[in-house]
């Protein structure tokens, strides 16, 4: 644990949820909880809901949930220990810098200043004559030298212990390049390069540090592109190639594109406002951190198939958000008789900035393009064509959830499909008729099948043994919301829940509970990864009545002792183990077995 207890402690009390919640999200009372629109999905209807009893966060759209400081990390897309920093600023609070934490940050300068030597050496070897490979291949691309350089280019070598070898003599420890993903182990234990031969690309973040690397191979050869792994510094998820640059940018929006060559491309022709996430589709995260910069993205994928699906998608996690948001269609180009899709570089280099400008100005907003994606499927010469497009395109229409744009759009398709306005309002209106509905029966569905609903979202986090998680459950919920309840012994271990992640909470309660410590959700925000947390919350989410609290507390206990007890057993005696089988496929349950 980075921070004292007792920091931590009174950070959370003095952080109390409703006030930090509300200061992002407009909350409204109903009964004892809170609600207002998640600020983690899209959504019109609020589903998120805020328990100032529990001290938690939970939505129950998309499922995330948490206590306060959870909270903070996800919203200000912060680590643990800057969100406790950043509650402690507005908390007023001293953030004590104990040993741990300060040996944590230690850790993490070591990598980033790794990560800066390695790319000066990267960097050096392009201008030394074992990185003309990677210079030839520059040129190649027509990347010019003070390109190269503003992106801080490099060359790794053909040799499996360049860097290696290099970066042990600047002092760094074995640990600490494997850490970094600069080397890899081979199966004797031995060290080798991960990057050889290959055109480096450092991953700078909006801070300046180099948190990653990108790199590409010089022939045709597989994997095209490998990038650094996720490391203490490194999340794929958080960071865009070229928003060190593009963050400085007179321009009024942001370009994203796919490929990291695409945004090197685009900012030597002027184009110095456009970012790629690499290799990845667009996440929350990453339009949380563009958020800062610009209120306009310009989407600039691919245009194939897989382009398309991936502007699809960031489109449906801009829907709705603060973005205005539009995409920027590249033309395919005929080569040999054959259209061929080309991106952002291609096109640079055939058609020059100038074309790519006023693409930039004609870009179509994203209600155009995804109209246009559906007009693109039909021949609307046909009758039988033109009814399937005004099926499909009203079923578009109508999610749109601004009414101005709803009717603006529905007129532009009726004259697509060459209808009156009048018609395709009706249409549009049958099928928001149909999404309701949808919507009612996937509700009722869900009603009807609780075993789904009793398991967490997280697929590693599955519940092995229901009858006995629902109790253990149980357990947790009712210690979280009366502290009284706690016996003065342990009741079980830890071991003894068929979770692990319950158990491991239940472990984690005690201990609060043994030193004195107040027990809440709050106090767990390091200790669990974000889909544990979230499904700890769902759990305490669920109703409890402390009215009786303590015999419920005995009954869960004792169906968990119950279980855990077969489970010995069965490993014990199989044959035992069989007839319990028996036992309870006849409903007997395993009551007798105590
Ligand atoms: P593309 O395959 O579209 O390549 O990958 P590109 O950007 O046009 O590359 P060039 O022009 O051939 O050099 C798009 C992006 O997807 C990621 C990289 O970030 C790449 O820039 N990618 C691609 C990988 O991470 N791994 C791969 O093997 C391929
Ligand atoms: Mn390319």
């Amino acid at each position: 644990m980075a921070f004292p207890q007792s920091f931590m402690d009174e950070l959370v009390a003095r952080s109390d949820i409703v006030d930090v919640v509300g200061s992002y999200v407009q909350l409204s009372r109903k009964g004892a909880n809170l609600f207002g629109l998640c600020p983690f999905h899209n959504e019109k209807t609020g589903s998120f809901s805020v328990s100032p009893d529990k001290q938690i966060y939970y939505c129950f759209g998309c499922k995330k949930g948490g206590g306060v400081v959870n909270f903070v990390m996800d919203i200000e897309n912060l680590t643990f220990p800057d969100a406790v920093r950043f509650l402690a600023k507005r908390a007023g609070m001293e953030v004590p810098e104990e040993t741990g934490d300060r040996e944590a940050g230690r850790r993490r300068q070591r990598l980033l200043d790794l990560n800066r030597d390695a790319a000066r050496f990267y960097y050096q070897m392009l201008q030394q004559p074992e990185g003309r490979a990677v210079q030839a291949y520059l040129d190649r691309r027509r990347i010019r030298k003070a390109t190269a350089v503003k992106f801080g280019m490099g060359a790794s070598l053909d040799s499996w212990d360049a860097l290696l070898t290099a970066m042990t003599k600047k002092g760094y420890t074995k640990s600490e390049l494997l850490d970094a993903g600069l080397v890899v182990q081979n199966r004797n234990g031995g060290l080798y390069d991960k990057f050889r031969n290959r055109l480096m690309l450092p991953v700078i973040d909006t801070r300046g540090d180099v948190v990653a690397f990108g790199s590409r191979v010089l022939d045709k050869s597989e994997p095209k592109y490998m990038n650094s792994s996720e490391t203490p510094v490194y999340s794929k998820r958080r960071v865009l190639y070229g928003l060190n640059l593009a963050k400085k940018t007179q321009r009024p929006n942001i370009i994203l594109c796919e490929g990291n060559l695409d945004i090197v491309t685009l900012h030597q022709a002027g184009f110095d406002n456009a970012v790629a996430s690499m290799g990845t589709a667009l996440t929350v995260e990453q339009t949380r951190l563009l958020s800062r910069f610009t209120k306009e993205l310009v989407l600039c994928y691919d245009n194939d198939n897989a382009g398309k699906i991936a502007t699809e998608r960031a489109l449906q996690i801009l829907n709705n958000s603060e973005f205005s948001v539009k995409v920027l269609q590249l033309p395919r180009r005929l080569v040999d008789g054959e259209y061929v899709k080309q991106d952002a570089d291609d096109f640079i280099k055939f058609q020059g900035p100038d074309a790519f400008e006023r693409l930039l100005n004609g870009s179509e907003n994203g209600v155009e393009f995804r109209m246009a994606q559906v007009a693109g499927k039909y021949d609307l010469s046909g009758d039988e064509a033109r009814i399937a497009y005004c099926e499909e395109i009203s079923d578009l229409l109508a999610s749109l959830s601004s009414a101005v744009e709803r009717e603006i759009y529905t007129v532009r398709a009726a004259e697509t499909a060459k209808i009156t306005p009048v018609a395709m309002k009706l249409e549009v209106q049958r099928a928001f008729k149909r999404r309701i509905a949808r919507e009612k029966r996937a509700e009722l569905r869900k009603d009807l099948n609780p075993a789904a609903q009793l398991q967490p979202k997280d697929r590693s986090l599955r519940y092995e043994n229901l009858r006995s998680a629902r109790a253990e459950e149980g357990v947790l919920r009712l210690l979280l919301l009366d502290e009284s309840l706690f016996p003065a012994e342990a009741p079980l271990k830890p071991e003894q829940f068929s979770s692990p992640l319950l158990g491991k909470v239940f472990g984690l309660l005690w201990q609060s509970r043994e030193s004195g410590r107040p027990v809440s959700l709050a106090s767990l925000a390091d200790l669990l990864s974000s889909e544990e947390i979230s499904h700890i919350t769902a759990v305490c989410q669920q109703p409890e009545s402390i009215q009786n609290g303590r015999q419920a507390l005995a009954d869960y206990i004792r169906i968990v002792q119950t279980e855990a007890d077969k489970r010995t057993g069965a490993a014990m005696d199989p044959l035992l183990a069989a007839t319990e089988k028996y036992k309870d496929k006849k409903g007997t349950g395993g009551k007798q077995h105590v």
